[in-house]
C-alpha cells in the first residue's frame, strides 16, 4: 500500500493516527535540528517533521538532503502541531516521520510549482506535466471534469444518447480549413479529420437514434486566440422531430442546469436577440449583455449640420459611458489614441460631456447646439455624468469598432463581473455571408443549414437578405455554442449546394451519401453544439480556454512540449505516397 491517506485530509481528529502518505516535496525547511518538509499530492499539503530528538540520525541526514519535487513515502504518526496554521486544511497536525523511502528523485523544476509561479507561459507548456503539478491548472482540470460529468449526466437522464463519430473523414465544411491525413492503403489519397461531426449527426437522425450527443474532439486549421484552439471539443447534440422551439429549450435548460450545478446562480428565462438587432444595439453578434451602453444610432440628428465628417458617413453612432464626465481631457485623448490604433481602426472620435447642470459640452460644439446634443444624449441613453463617444463612417466597419470600445470601457469600469452570468440567444442569422475575398457567398454557419419558412425563393433574387434557421448561444459576450434547423430534404439541399456555387458533380462527390441519405426518410432535424472549452472556461471565470485545457497548443499552433508538428523521415513519406518539394 503507497498510502493510507492523502496529503489534504488529514486533521486534529486523526491525531495519534499511524498514516503513510506519498506525494511530492514542495519545499523543505532546515533549521539544524529540525527539518520540515511540505509534502504534495493531488489533494494538498501536508507538513511532515523529523527532528534530532525523535528521528534516527541516518533518516535525519537523508531530510536533510530531500530536493524539490522528489517523489517520497513516509509512514509516521499524526501529531498536534507546536503552532498552527488556520490556512491550510491540515494546518492544526504534522506528521512525526519514522520511515522514509525515496521513490524517485527530481532534477530542480525550471519553475516553482507555486500558486504565483515564477515560470513564462511558453516555459510551463514545454514543462506541462509540472505546470499540472500547481493549484490554478491542476483545480481547472478538475473544474472541466466536474462540468463535463454534469453534461453527461444531464443529457443521460434527458434520454440523449452518446455515440462516438468518426475521425478519419472527409472535409465537412465548417468555415475553417481542414487538417488532413493521407491515407498509406489508398495512395494519393486523403481522410480530413472532422471540423466537427456535422454530417454524422444527421445520419444518425436518418439512423432513428433521435436525441444524440457526444463529447468530441473536432480539428479546425484557422487562425488562434485566446478562444480558439487547433483542436477543441464540442458538446455536439443533435434531435428529430423537433422544432426551433425545442432546440432552445433542451440546450436553455442544460445552461440552466450547469450554472446552477456548478455556479449556484439561478437564472431566468434567457433572452433572445435577433441578429439584426445585436448588430444595431451592439454592432455584435455575440454581445455582453452584463452591462448597458447600448449603440444609439444618431444619423437623423447628426447629418443635418454642416460636419462633414458626419455627413459623409453611412452610420453615425454613439454610447453613453456612466460616469465618462470625470474622465480628463488627457484620458479622452488617450481614449481616442485607442480608437485608432491599427487592431480598432476608427479614424476618430467625438466626444460629449453631459455635465451634471444638464448642459452638455462636445469636442464639435462648432457644429452643434446644445438641442443637438440632448438628442445625442436620448439615442445614446445617456444620463448626467456620462460622457457620449461618437464614432462614424461603414456601417460595418464602425459597428465593430464601436463594439470593441465598449467592452474595453466596461473592463475598465469593471463591468465585465466573471462571477455574474448573462446568457442569451441570438437568433435568425443571414443564412449566407459575402466572402470578398472569393467574391461568393458562404454558409455562414454551415451550408446544411435551413432557411426561414418561406425565404428560399429570395435566394434567388437577394441572397444577403435571406434568414437561417440558426442561432447562437452566447454567454458573457462569448459565443458557447451554435446551431440549426436543419434542410432534410435532397430538393432543398441539392438548391442549397447550387446557390453556393457548387456544381451538381462537386456537391455529388462531397455530400452525395448524405443527399442519399435524405431519400431513405429523414426526419426533420436541428441541434446545436456548444464549445466544451469555453463554456467551462467562463463557468470558471475566464476566458482563456488554453488554461483549461490539459495539453493546449501554443498561438503558432504548436505543441511545444512534444515538439508537433515536426517533419518525418523519408521512408514514412514514401510509404505514404508523399514528395515534399519545399522549394516549390
Ligand atoms: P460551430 O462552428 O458554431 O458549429 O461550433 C460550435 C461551437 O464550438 C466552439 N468552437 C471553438 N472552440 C474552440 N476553438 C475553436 N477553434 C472553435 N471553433 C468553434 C464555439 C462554437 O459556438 N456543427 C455545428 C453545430 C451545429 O450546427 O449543430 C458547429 O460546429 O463555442
Amino acid at each position: 500500500m503507497y498510502r493510507s491517506h492523502n496529503c489534504g485530509e488529514l486533521s486534529a481528529s486523526h491525531i495519534d493516527t499511524e498514516v503513510t502518505l506519498a506525494g511530492w516535496v514542495q519545499k523543505s525547511r532546515n533549521k539544524g535540528f529540525i527539518v520540515w518538509v511540505d509534502l504534495r499530492d493531488r489533494y494538498g499539503i501536508t507538513q511532515l517533521v523529523f527532528d534530532e530528538d525523535r528521528t534516527p540520525k541516518e533518516m535525519m541526514a537523508r531530510a536533510e538532503e530531500l530536493g524539490r519535487e522528489f517523489v517520497i513515502q513516509v509512514k509516521g504518526k499524526v501529531i498536534e502541531r507546536a503552532s498552527k496554521n488556520p490556512n491550510m486544511a491540515t494546518g492544526d497536525i504534522e506528521i512525526l516521520v519514522s520511515e522514509l523511502t525515496i521513490l524517485n528523485e527530481s532534477k530542480l523544476p525550471p519553475f516553482t510549482i507555486e500558486d504565483n509561479t515564477d515560470g513564462g507561459e511558453e516555459l510551463r507548456m514545454k514543462y506541462r506535466y509540472l505546470d499540472i503539478r500547481r493549484n490554478p491548472v491542476k483545480n481547472n482540470l478538475i473544474f472541466r471534469h466536474k462540468v463535463t460529468q454534469a453534461v453527461r449526466n444531464y443529457l443521460s437522464t434527458e434520454g440523449f444518447i452518446e455515440v462516438e463519430t468518426p475521425y478519419l473523414i472527409k472535409s465537412t465544411p465548417e468555415g475553417a480549413r481542414d487538417f488532413v491525413v493521407p491515407s498509406r492503403m489508398n495512395e494519393g489519397q486523403f481522410y480530413a479529420l472532422p471540423q466537427s461531426p456535422q454530417t454524422f449527426k444527421q445520419l444518425l437522425m436518418v439512423g432513428g437514434m433521435d436525441k444524440y450527443f457526444q463529447i468530441v474532439k473536432c480539428f479546425r486549421d484557422e487562425d488562434l486566440r485566446a478562444d480558439r484552439q487547433p483542436e477543441f471539443t464540442q458538446i455536439d447534440c443533435e434531435m428529430a422531430f423537433i422544432d426551433q422551439e425545442d432546440i432552445l429549450n433542451a440546450f436553455e435548460g442544460l445552461t440552466r442546469f450547469l450554472l446552477k450545478e456548478i455556479n449556484g446562480v439561478e437564472v431566468e428565462k434567457f433572452p433572445r436577440l435577433l441578429y439584426d438587432d445585436a448588430m444595431r444595439l451592439y454592432g455584435n453578434d455575440k454581445p455582453d449583455i452584463r452591462f448597458g451602453m447600448k449603440f444609439g444610432e444618431l444619423n437623423a440628428v447628426a447629418q443635418h449640420k454642416d460636419f462633414n465628417v458626419f455627413n459623409a458617413a453611412e452610420l453615425v453612432v454613439g454610447i453613453a459611458v456612466p460616469g465618462g464626465n470625470t474622465y480628463t481631457r488627457k484620458e479622452i485623448d488617450k481614449l481616442i489614441e485607442w480608437v485608432r490604433r491599427p487592431q480598432v481602426g476608427a479614424l476618430g472620435m467625438v466626444y460629449c460631456r453631459y455635465n451634471d447642470d444638464g448642459s452638455y459640452k462636445s469636442s464639435v460644439d462648432k457644429f452643434y447646439d446644445q438641442e443637438d446634443l440632448a438628442k445625442w444624449a436620448e439615442a445614446t441613453g445617456a444620463q448626467p455624468g456620462d460622457l457620449i463617444c461618437v464614432l462614424s463612417g461603414d456601417k460595418h466597419k464602425v459597428r465593430a469598432q464601436l463594439s470593441a470600445l465598449r467592452m474595453e470601457l466596461a473592463e475598465r469600469l469593471g463591468l465585465r463581473n466573471p462571477k455574474e452570468f448573462a446568457p442569451l440567444w441570438v437568433m435568425d442569422f443571414p443564412l449566407l455571408e459575402w466572402d470578398e475575398d472569393t467574391k461568393r457567398y458562404h454558409a455562414m454557419h454551415h451550408p446544411f443549414t435551413s432557411p426561414k419558412p418561406g425565404q428560399l425563393d429570395l435566394l434567388k433574387t437577394n441572397p444577403g437578405e435571406v434568414k437561417a434557421n440558426a442561432y447562437d448561444l452566447v454567454l458573457n459576450g462569448n459565443e458557447i455554442g451554435g446551431g440549426s434547423i436543419r434542410i432534410h430534404d435532397k430538393e432543398t439541399q441539392a438548391l442549397m449546394f447550387e446557390y453556393l456555387g457548387f456544381t451538381e458533380a462537386e456537391a455529388k462527390a462531397q455530400f452525395g451519401f448524405l443527399m442519399d441519405a435524405f431519400q431513405y426518410g429523414a426526419p426533420p432535424h436541428g441541434g446545436l453544439a456548444f464549445g466544451l472549452d469555453r463554456l467551462v472556461a467562463i463557468l470558471g471565470g475566464q476566458e482563456t480556454i488554453r488554461d483549461f485545457i490539459a495539453f493546449p497548443k501554443n498561438n503558432n499552433g504548436r505543441d511545444v512540449m512534444i515538439d508537433a508538428p515536426a517533419k518525418i523521415d523519408e521512408a514514412q513519406l514514401k510509404e505514404l505516397s508523399l514528395k515534399l518539394d519545399l522549394k516549390a
